[in-house]
């Protein structure tokens, strides 16, 4: 069952790992999350990624003040973030997409100085896996 104080974050940023350095960030990002009851998805384009975390407030503002200062990406932009209904990977400690054609898109999103929410959602619509 979902809890009340269900939460998720949507950010973007540029990467700075190898990709050996990226298997390891999901892999240990899967038993993390699963520990503090977090669920969500990675993709990662080659130069950028986009990570959509939900779970319960505490352990996602915690686990999201790690991700920013990981020296593994910078310029991380959150596109989303506040309360939500139920969540969409229920299953999955992080689900992870290779999509190397997106790259161009958030290297758009993290370019401008408004979001662009119809951008925002193509790329959160690659990562959805219903
Ligand atoms: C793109 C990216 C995504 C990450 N996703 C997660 C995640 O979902 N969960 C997590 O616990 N750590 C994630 N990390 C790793 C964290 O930055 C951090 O290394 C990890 O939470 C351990 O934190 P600690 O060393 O402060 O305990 C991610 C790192 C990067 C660069």
């Amino acid at each position: 069952m979902d809890r009340p104080d269900l939460y998720q974050i949507f950010y973007v940023s540029r990467s700075l790992a190898s990709r050996e350095q990226v298997h390891d960030i999901v892999a240990n990002a899967r038993t993390l999350n699963a520990r503090r009851q977090l669920t969500g998805s990675l993709l990662y384009t080659g130069g950028h990624f986009a990570q959509l975390i939900e779970g319960p407030a505490v352990s996602l503002a915690e686990t999201m003040v790690a991700i920013a200062a990981d020296h593994r990406h910078d310029t991380v932009r959150t596109l989303v973030k506040g309360r939500l209904a139920a969540r969409r990977y229920g299953e999955a400690q992080m689900a992870y997409t290779e999509a190397p054609g997106a790259n161009e898109l958030i290297a758009n999103l993290l370019g401008t100085r408004r979001v662009n929410t119809r951008r925002a959602q193509r790329v959160l619509d690659l990562m959805f896996k219903p």
